[in-house]
């Protein structure tokens, strides 16, 4: 993997900035590895196939095959080495402004808990296995550890231009519930979406929610729902795509327009929208 040029001179590897704790790796207990080990089996079952590449090979290079949750340490060692990211354990949500100034150096914040073997299928607060499992593989990725890392800036800027609402539907729509085309067939690789033994199925096989081709202005007026499966996907054509298409345009007259146009209820169609067929 060719190392992009953008991160060269970036900070060292820093399993530290603001409101991060220490993983506390040996704390685990027996039933907690167990729980990863149960939830990474089965979306490894399902996601050859349906799963960007790029997606399986992070899996690989990162060494996240070896059983029980990943240390963190370990992690971050090997995708420092990739693309000059690392991964660092928060207590819970952070605050904005924060997880911009964390995604703009190259870190990755994750849950540092995992959830309760009743809860394998659905939690509402992101844990290790969606934060780690479901975001680190692509961070291995250069295009995507790229894109991060500008929405990560980009954050920064519309929290000065009081536009997070828009550039959060960005992320939405993307990192956690994107497909991709790839060899002219749709693939996931939103978090939300490979992290969730559902909708890894949902996303892909059923026929209801229409596939949409990514357009920026698009996804930045469209609401989003956090606590269903999502009535609709957006599909980008490749990581490096998405990377140009966002870092080429300047998002301060773009947010200006925006406020100018209704916002897109989670299910309202466009007359411009253009369908990806699923087949
Ligand atoms: N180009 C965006 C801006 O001008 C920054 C950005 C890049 C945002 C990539 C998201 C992703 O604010
Ligand atoms: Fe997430």
């Amino acid at each position: 993997m060719s190392i992009p040029k953008s991160w060269l001179g970036s900070p060292a590897l820093d399993p530290s900035g603001p409101w991060t704790i220490p993983q506390r790796w040996a704390d685990y207990t027996a039933s907690e590895h167990r729980v990863w080990d149960t939830l990474f089996a089965r979306q490894m079952e399902l996601l050859p196939g349906r799963v960007a590449g790029s997606f399986l090979a992070g899996v690989a290079t990162l060494g996240l095959e070896r059983p029980g949750i990943p240390d963190l340490e370990r992690l971050s060692e090997r995708l420092h080495r990739l693309t000059g990211w690392s991964v660092v354990a928060v207590q819970g949500l952070v605050p904005d402004d924060v997880f911009f100034d964390h995604l703009a150096n190259r870190r990755f914040v994750a849950g540092r808990f995992i959830r309760r073997p009743d809860q394998l299928d659905y939690l509402e607060e992101p844990d290790i296995f969606h934060d780690v499992f479901g975001h680190v593989p692509l961070l291995a990725n250069a295009a995507y550890a790229d894109y991060m890392q500008a929405y990560g800036q980009g954050g920064q800027r519309a929290v000065r231009l009081g536009a997070i609402d828009q550039l959060a539907r960005l992320y939405w729509h993307t990192v956690e519930f994107g497909l991709i085309r790839e060899a002219n067939q749709l693939r996931l690789f939103g978090a939300g979406i490979v992290s969730s033994y559902s909708e890894s199925r949902y996303a892909l096989d059923d026929p209801s929610p229409p596939r949409i081709a990514f357009d920026l202005r698009r996804v930045m007026r469209t609401r989003y729902r956090i606590d269903s499966l999502q009535p609709h996907y957006f599909v980008i054509d490749s990581f490096e795509d998405l990377l140009r298409q966002t870092v080429d345009t300047d998002f301060a007259p773009l947010y200006e327009q925006l406020r100018d146009l209704p916002e897109l209820e989670p299910t309202e169609a466009l007359s411009s929208d253009r369908y990806i067929d699923i087949s």
